[in-house]
């Protein structure tokens, strides 16, 4: 239940507790609201959202909620509850979005992020890289709506195949690219196929645009084809969310032969494929893209450098033909006309760079290490927990729990012993299969702190194995 009632309720419980507890405090975790007062996680999460709002309460992803410091000084804070009401019930729920994108705190072993750590960045080549760009003659003014014609030109080498400049439109990122694209692809309403488990960000971009994610299975080879017709046939869907390379968040790269077939699969259903190719530059054995085998205007490439980069390098390339293109130019130009030509002009510096070069090689170098210290930590220390397969790059393993485990409360329990992991569940756009955890390598500071994560992570599974009692909202 998570109707408005139930969020007034637990939010007047809240901001008693709040009271209560002074400021600073943690409110107890969601699970323990939900346990308490037997309510759902978006009731929870909406009654802390309107304590937010007022003041009361300041969150912080991957800690929990605490209490602010002006409502001890017993400050009157504003009435803000007229905008719940004006508002209506349109939430766009970011909250997997802000789970992933949350810091870790001082003492706390990240195995959890999309991004590289600051020492892994190549910020000084490109803060270089920066000074150069904004001299630049023009840099300062518009640049074509489209992007700059070198940059279009450099992302659709990239793609590879016969895809051109003039197929190309430079975006904000890979995360607005997506919201572009389902926004451009298909009505609100509808149905879009989505890999399962898939990165959750899409998930949540797929649901603000109005559309349906449904689920089809993969496997070690990625998505199954077979699978995949079905759903077309099943759903009537016209758009399939893909991730071909590196796939977020089991790793799997599909082969080239299943790459063909996904590709007939979804030309015979009259679909379109969005090929999110976030992970291109995180391995040095990238497959030729889906793009690169398209004749017919199926695929919508995505190709981002903000993986490899910095995740304030917002810069992605969009890559369609057809009406399909002329949609998403139109997306873009009505929301946000195009991106910051200083930004561009970087990007483009950078990757023309010597730079370029030196840093892939450098980042698939320390992938590879990391990835294989990782695999041997879990092994030995986790044994029954196992990874679905070695990835060929990336910055992650999916791993597998025993059925037996409680997810959550392995999550909680190694917060609680200073590890962040990612919660499997927030990867599944229907029921999870069973548990299954996230664990990040690109994170950790060094490989010190790598194996230290883990052995918090191992004593963690201990607790939650042995007591199954132990988790967070167990009395
Ligand atoms: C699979 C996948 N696609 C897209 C994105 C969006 O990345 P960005 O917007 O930083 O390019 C992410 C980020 O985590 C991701 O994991």
């Amino acid at each position: 239940m998570d109707n408005d009632s139930s969020i007034a309720k637990i939010a007047a419980i809240l901001r008693d507790e709040a009271v209560r507890l002074g400021p600073g405090a943690r409110l107890p975790s969601s699970r323990e609201i939900m346990r308490r007062h037997n309510v759902s996680p978006v009731t929870v999460s909406r009654a802390i959202g309107q304590l937010a709002a007022e003041g009361r309460v300041v969150t912080r992803p991957g800690s929990g909620a605490f209490v602010a410091h002006q409502v001890a000084r017993g400050e009157d804070p504003a009435d803000l509850s007229w905008q719940t009401v004006a508002l209506g019930d349109r939430v766009v729920d970011e909250g997997p979005v802000a789970e992933l994108l949350g810091v870790a705190a001082d003492g706390v072993v990240p195995l959890t992020g999309g991004y590289l750590r600051p020492g892994l960045r190549p910020d000084r080549q490109l803060a270089a890289a920066a000074a150069r760009a904004v001299r630049r003659p023009g840099a300062w003014a518009m640049p074509p709506l489209p992007g700059l014609l070198e940059l279009r030109r450099w992302f659709a080498a990239q793609a590879g195949g016969d895809v051109t400049a003039a197929d190309a439109l430079i975006v904000s990122g890979g995360q607005a690219a997506l919201t572009h694209a389902f926004r451009a692809l298909a009505a609100p309403g509808t149905p879009v196929l989505v890999e399962t488990p898939t990165y959750p960000g899409a998930l949540v971009a797929a649901r603000a645009a109005g559309l349906r994610p449904t689920a089809v299975p993969v496997d070690r080879d990625g998505v199954r084809p077979d699978l995949l017709a079905e759903a077309f046939a099943v759903t009537g869907a016209r758009v399939f969310l893909c991730q071909p390379t590196l796939h977020n968040p089991t790793g799997a790269t599909l082969p080239s032969g299943r790459r063909a077939q996904v590709l007939d699969v979804a030309r015979a259903a009259g679909a379109f494929v969005i090929e999110d190719d976030f992970a291109r530059y995180l391995t040095g054995q990238a497959p030729p893209s889906l793009a690169s085998m398209d004749r017919h205007g199926t695929v919508v490439h995505v190709g981002s450098l903000t993986k490899i980069l910095s995740p304030s390098m917002r810069v992605a390339a969009v890559i369609a033909r057809g009406p399909a293109a002329h949609r998403l130019r139109a997306s873009q130009l009505v929301e946000s006309f195009f991106v910051a030509r200083p930004l561009q002009e970087t990007a483009l510096e950078f990757v023309e760079s010597p730079a370029w070069r030196r840093h892939l090689a450098a980042v698939h170098a320390e992938i590879g290490i990391r990835r294989d210290a990782l695999a041997t930590a879990l092994a030995a220390r986790m044994p029954r927990a196992e990874p679905h397969l070695l990835p060929a790059g990336g910055m992650h393993l999916w791993v597998r729990l025993p059925a037996e485990v409680d997810e959550s409360a392995l999550v909680e329990a190694a917060r609680r012993n200073g590890a962040l992991v990612s919660p499997g569940r927030i990867y599944y756009p229907s029921e999870p299969p069973g548990p299954r955890i996230r664990v990040t390598h690109m994170a950790a500071a060094h490989l010190a702190e790598l194996h230290e994560g883990v052995r918090r992570l191992a004593q963690a599974l201990d607790e939650v194995s042995t007591n199954p009692w132990s988790g967070p909202g167990r009395a």
